[in-house]
């Protein structure tokens, strides 16, 4: 009795068709990369070379039993440098650091193997290690990222998942699923667990165990962008429209043209 048409990708105009199969194949790669670029800035932090949740409490929450620098030589900095140097800088911080065993110990390191980097002329961004003034704030306990780049970081990331997802989510609008509340959950979640996501980025600082949710939110983000990636090309190329939802709807699928 119903006279609303089922939807199936199957009854879409083959030039949509091949519009949204490589936008998903675009966003599927860009997905890949952002997910490498996670492991490369948070993997190691903690000494353990695999990501755990220990090191997304020491970017997002800091580490009270390190400092930035170790915190970077254990991590995104530590081939910079040979092992044998790395554990001369960390003794030296283990010994708090001191001024006066800077330019003996610590400075020709720096030279060789930091500062191509690490001056105002060859990247503004990056903290100045040209000297000990440059050097000791970066030997201060580690509180993880502040919360001006945490704010950067987060309406950055709310504006463009938003995006992604928008497009991934509209173009998912048209499988067909026998539980519709199924398929709404998978539009849903990522929404959802984006806020939860940037949420505990900043509770994090409060209750480390809060990295837990930034790992939870992120799974489950990238399950449904799976499910809907590989559910829509699936009903696009290779899955045929059931039987039963044809005669519901009184039509055959568009296969062989832009109709
Ligand atoms: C090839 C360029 C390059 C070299 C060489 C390099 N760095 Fe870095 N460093 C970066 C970049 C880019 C970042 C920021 C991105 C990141 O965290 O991965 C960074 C980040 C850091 C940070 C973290 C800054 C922060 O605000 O938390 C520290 C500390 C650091 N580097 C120390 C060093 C030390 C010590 C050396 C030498 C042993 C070194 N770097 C060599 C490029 C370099």
């Amino acid at each position: 009795m119903s006279n609303t048409n089922v939807v199936h990708f199957k009854y879409l105009p083959m030039s949509m068709r091949v519009l949204f199969t490589w936008v998903l194949i675009v966003f599927g790669m860009g997905y890949l990369m952002a997910m490498i670029q996670v492991w490369e800035s948070h993997a190691g932090k903690d000494g353990d070379p695999m990501l755990s949740g220990k090191d997304l409490m020491i970017a997002y929450g800091g580490n009270p039993e390190g400092t930035k620098l170790e915190t970077a030589l254990r991590g995104p900095m530590q081939d910079m440098l040979p092992a044998e140097k790395r554990e001369v800088i960390f003794n030296w911080l283990h010994a708090g650091a001191p001024q006066e065993d800077y330019d003996a110990k610590i400075r020709p390191i720096m030279e060789e193997h930091c500062v191509m980097c690490h001056t105002p002329e060859a990247n503004p961004h990056l903290p100045d290690l040209r000297d000990y003034a440059g050097v000791s704030k970066m030997t201060g306990k580690d509180e993880g990222m502040n919360i001006a780049t945490l704010v950067r970081v987060s309406h950055i990331h709310l504006f463009s998942i938003t995006f992604i997802f928008f497009i991934v989510g509209y173009i998912f609008t048209h499988a067909y699923m026998r539980t519709l509340w199924l398929k709404c959950l998978l539009i849903a979640a990522p929404f959802i667990v984006l806020i939860t996501d940037v949420a505990s980025w900043y509770l994090t600082k409060v209750w480390a165990g809060f990295a837990w949710a930034v790992i939870g939110s992120g799974a489950i983000m990238g399950i449904s962008f799976a499910a809907m990636w590989i559910i829509s090309m699936w009903q696009m190329w290779l899955g045929r429209v059931p039987d039963d939802v044809n005669a519901r709807n009184g039509r055959v699928p568009c296969i062989h043209g832009d109709h």
